[in-house]
């Protein structure tokens, strides 16, 4: 008799611990949940491109090769990750893996090109192709009124773009 009392409180205990692991797995589900759900849209993505089209001119234009090349990879990943978290979008008519081919693809290896032969010029005419390129997606997508240019004042003071090695 004297042992049935603390065998009837390990019961009871063993029952509140598993009700407690199963809330707590609830709550880590949830919170999984939330994080894996989102994803840039495609106006953030734009936006991320759009600095580091900022960035590379004025790396290009104070002969940095080294932060030039950055930048430029910067938006040639920026437009992989846009081609993978959205493939297709309601405001692009078509594929977003194959636009970028058609507009982007040319422009950014003439560009590249450019800066692994440190030309200035050669880069300022690849950056043009390249904003044109920009122009060129926005205007087949009833974007045209979002005109991309050569930037006309540097607004990334906290950032030295000359060369410092
Ligand atoms: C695949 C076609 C495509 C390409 C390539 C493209 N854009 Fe866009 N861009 C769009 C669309 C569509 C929007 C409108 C997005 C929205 O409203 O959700 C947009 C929006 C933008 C915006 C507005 C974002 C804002 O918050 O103000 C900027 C800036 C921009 N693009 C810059 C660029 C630059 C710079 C390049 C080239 C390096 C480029 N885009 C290449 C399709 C494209």
């Amino acid at each position: 008799m004297s042992h049935t009392y603390p065998l009837k409180r390990l019961a009871v205990i063993a029952s509140v611990l598993s009700y407690t692991l199963i809330l707590s797995a609830c709550a880590t589900h949830n919170t999984e949940d939330e994080h894996t759900v989102y994803a840039p849209g495609l106006g953030e993505f734009m936006a991320q491109i759009s600095t580091r089209h900022i960035k590379l001119w004025y790396a290009g234009d104070a002969e940095n090769w080294q932060l030039a090349d950055y930048e430029l990879e910067e938006i040639h990943e920026g437009l992989d990750d846009l081609a993978k978290y959205h493939p297709t979008h309601d405001k692009i008519k078509g594929s977003i893996p194959n636009m970028i081919a058609v507009y982007m693809k040319a422009p950014l290896e003439q560009t590249e090109a450019a800066i692994k032969v440190k030309n200035v010029g050669a880069f300022r005419a690849g950056y043009d192709s390249l904003t044109t390129a920009c122009n060129s997606c926005h205007q087949a997508n009833n974007f045209g009124f979002n005109v991309i240019a050569r930037p006309s004042g540097n607004p990334f003071t906290n950032q030295s773009f000359q060369t410092q090695l």
